[in-house]
């Protein structure tokens, strides 16, 4: 695995990656549609009886993943959940206790933050449970416990199969919690697996358009600034796009939740200023519609990120990247993968050293 196997870069051999680690790991995760987090990963009823609080914390995109996973707790288990970056978090008054449980997400596991949010809450009593990518690493070594995400080796600084399969394996805890306290039915878990099996070759067929992403990649590569927007899980989905952009192509991007532009941001919007509308969530696509009306009267340049079936988001936007139709859940990880490619080929354009740009490490053991 430590070698390009005939590509250019790390980034992009793991970017195709993804379709066959996420089929691995998703079959990893349950047996004929029952969930199998071994006993090592997952919470008995009992102890989630005792459990009334839920946080999650993480670095980078790893936090990115973690609010996804907050979203699917929410939603799933109906337990609330609050996302806290790991180097605010360990130095907060944390209101946790021995009925707290405590969800720490790290590809490396080394990551000294996120490591030193693990022993305070842990010394403070809360349950902790990792989710990483290391067998062996301090983080999966010192929580209570540990689900694994089986990306397999990840080289290059910027994260992209990582992510992904922390999304997978934070899904799967988050039915294993909500099918326990029968918030969900075994029913409903087979229907989300069923769809989340699509989704390897769902990638497999956003990746034959790399030829779309790179002529978009040419555009926007010599923007001032370029923003990525969205509402709920596509707000997530924007903010890990506007990270992988900035990380490896040193563009400055931003994330904002389109509800809150015209509070401030829509000032920052010029003639020809990109902006990458994350619009797959069909409950709120209508307030998305308007929100990038808004954005193009400003003279805003709007590439939207829109499932097949909803074709109509042409209309309030310049481009239109299509994704293959899942459900609303699942979103983020076809939504991402085109941010990663357009990433990956701003950063070749420009020049840059795509596994290991500037100023950055691909784990941050200092603080
Ligand atoms: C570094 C990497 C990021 C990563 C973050 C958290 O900043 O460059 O890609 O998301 O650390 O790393 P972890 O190993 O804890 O997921």
């Amino acid at each position: 695995d430590a070698s390009k196997e005939g590509y250019d870069h790390f980034l992009i051999k793991e970017i195709y990656e993804q379709p066959r680690v996420l089929r691995e790991v998703i079959s990893i995760k349950h047996n004929n549609y029952v969930i199998n987090l071994p006993l090592e990963g997952s919470l008995s009823l009992e102890e989630l009886k005792n459990i009334n609080k839920i946080y999650i914390t993480a670095c980078g995109t790893a936090f990115h993943a973690g609010e996804a996973g907050k979203y699917a707790i929410e939603n799933l288990a109906k337990i609330p959940v609050i996302s806290e970056i790991a180097s605010e978090f360990r130095y907060k008054n944390m209101f946790v206790d021995d009925k707290s449980l405590v969800v720490f997400v790290s590809q490396s596991g080394e990551t000294a933050d996120t490591l030193a949010a693990l022993r305070k809450a842990k010394a403070i009593g809360a349950k902790t449970l990792a989710i990483t990518n290391v067998v062996g690493s301090s983080i999966s070594r010192e929580a209570d416990k540990v689900v694994y995400c089986y990306a397999g080796p990840e080289i290059s600084v910027a994260s992209t199969k990582a992510y992904t399969t922390q999304v997978i394996s934070l899904y799967f805890l988050a039915m294993d919690i909500a099918l326990k306290l029968k918030e969900i039915t075994q029913y409903q878990v087979k229907d989300i697996i069923q769809n989340m099996e699509k989704i390897p070759s769902q990638i497999e067929e956003i990746l034959k358009h790399k030829d779309e992403f790179k002529k978009i990649a040419n555009s926007i590569k010599d923007a001032k600034s370029i923003f990525y927007t969205g509402r709920s899980l596509d707000y997530i989905t924007a903010k890990e796009g506007a990270l992988k952009l900035k990380e490896i192509s040193y563009i400055h991007t931003e994330a904002f939740p389109s509800g809150e532009l015209k509070h401030g941001s829509i000032a920052l919007i010029e003639e020809g200023t990109p902006v990458i509308s994350v619009a797959t969530q069909s409950s709120i696509l209508e307030k998305t519609i308007s929100n990038n009306q808004e954005l193009l009267a400003r003279g805003a340049t709007v590439i939207s990120i829109a499932e097949e079936k909803n074709k109509f988001i042409k209309d309030s936007s310049d481009v239109i990247i299509e994704i293959p139709d899942t459900i609303d859940l699942l979103t983020p990880l076809l939504a991402v993968i085109p941010e990663q490619l357009i990433a990956y080929y701003a950063s070749v354009l420009l020049g840059n050293d795509v596994d290991k740009p500037r100023n950055l490490a691909k784990s941050v053991t200092v603080e």
